[in-house]
């Protein structure tokens, strides 16, 4: 049993799928986010009795599963360096068995699209019992995660239809990074005040922007590069794994190619020896401490015979890149690299001859444990 939001066709209005419609949504979602939560002076609308619970916390622990759990990776790293608040990200099914020994002064997020994924409402519950505070990031208004937590933040993303997670993804980063800003400030810290969180959102609506009208570019590499492959590899290091382990996820649940996310310094340990002729790698480098690094990596997969494409930020690029980032804040970069790795999987998906939008044996909310 699960929750699936059956809406009509008309919502699709020229869209073939609901997962394009959604992609494309996404430089709207972001000016959205800034639309509510900061005011024109820059100053952030998030309930004061929340920020100084999250202020107040010794360690935050992030809970989520999926494409949800991928986008609190990337708040660890806002968080941490934002906020200087340590931050665990813990997989929602795995959490509930063993508890990580916890901090003095705990906070618990949530993101979840839905509101309604049972692996997370377990863990609500156990936080409730434990009397620690909550706060859920969610779609959906009144959703139980979001009645069930001490606070709740919406995405205002409006209806995500497609099973396969695209701008609540994004929608959860730039809340995130939102969060991380007023949390940051309260507390003082100048990478907080230094961050002009409503400024560089904005670049990366208008970044997002050129990316999904550049969309022709990404189908051919999907045509040429993934629509007969048996498997594949998205690779990247700190940030860029973050960003490489939720790209993997997409191409997966929509083409059931099989894809890893992986680390790309920890190839060399074993999993090198998948790599044939013709195995697609695709390196994400928006990250110029790893840059040079990632880049040897896949000299090492080219030497096996590898089909690499590089998605690389601007500044980063060098000729032959496939796929080259508009320029934003560092810790923002994944708002953008996923953009061609979510329309690589929906083109893949689409040369494959798939519902996109229902892939087999997933549900858009996972109700069950
Ligand atoms: C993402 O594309 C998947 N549909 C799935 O992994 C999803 O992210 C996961 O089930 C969590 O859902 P939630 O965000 O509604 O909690």
């Amino acid at each position: 049993f699960h929750v699936d939001t059956d809406a009509s066709e008309a919502e699709k209005g020229a869209y073939p799928y609901y997962m394009l419609k959604e992609i494309d949504e996404q430089p709207g979602v972001m000016r959205n986010l800034i639309e509510h939560y900061i005011a024109d002076d820059g100053s952030i609308k998030i309930d004061e009795k929340l920020l100084k619970g999250l202020n107040q916390a010794q360690r935050l622990y992030i809970v989520a599963a999926g494409t949800s759990y991928h986008a609190g990776l990337v708040g660890k790293e806002l968080f941490e360096r934002v906020t200087n608040t340590p931050t665990e990200v813990h997989v929602a099914s795995e959490f509930a068995y063993n508890p990580p020994l916890l901090a003095e002064r705990p906070f618990f997020i949530f993101l979840t699209q839905s509101g309604e994924t049972a692996d997370s409402r377990q863990v609500l519950s156990q936080v409730n019992e434990w009397g620690y505070p909550s706060l859920t990031i969610t779609n959906v208004a009144n959703s139980t995660l979001s009645r069930e937590a001490t606070y709740t933040l919406l995405l205002y993303a409006g209806p995500e239809i497609a099973v396969a997670s695209t701008k609540a993804y994004t929608g959860q980063i730039a809340l995130e990074a939102i969060l991380a800003k007023a949390m940051g400030e309260r507390k003082d810290i100048d990478k907080a005040k230094e961050f002009d969180v409503a400024k560089e959102l904005t670049f990366v609506a208008n970044g997002m922007q050129a990316l999904v009208d550049g969309k022709a570019e990404i189908e051919e590499i999907a045509k040429d590069v993934l629509a007969t492959t048996r498997n594949a590899f998205y690779i990247g290091r700190s940030i860029d794994y973050d960003i490489a382990q939720e790209a993997a996820l997409k191409l997966k649940e929509v083409s059931y190619v099989q894809t890893e996310g992986f680390a790309s310094g920890e190839l060399k340990h074993g999993t090198i020896a998948l790599i044939e002729k013709d195995t697609p790698v695709i390196a994400i480098i928006t990250d110029e401490k790893t840059a040079k690094h990632t880049r040897s990596n896949t000299q090492e997969v080219l030497a096996r015979g590898a089909r690499v494409i590089y998605i690389a930020s601007r500044q980063l690029a060098v000729a032959g890149d496939q796929i080259v980032l508009p320029e934003v804040h560092p810790l923002l970069t994944p708002l953008l690299a996923i953009i061609p790795c979510q329309l690589l999987a929906y083109y893949t998906s689409l040369q494959r001859g798939y519902d996109v939008d229902k892939p087999r044996n997933l549900a858009k909310s996972v109700t069950v444990e």
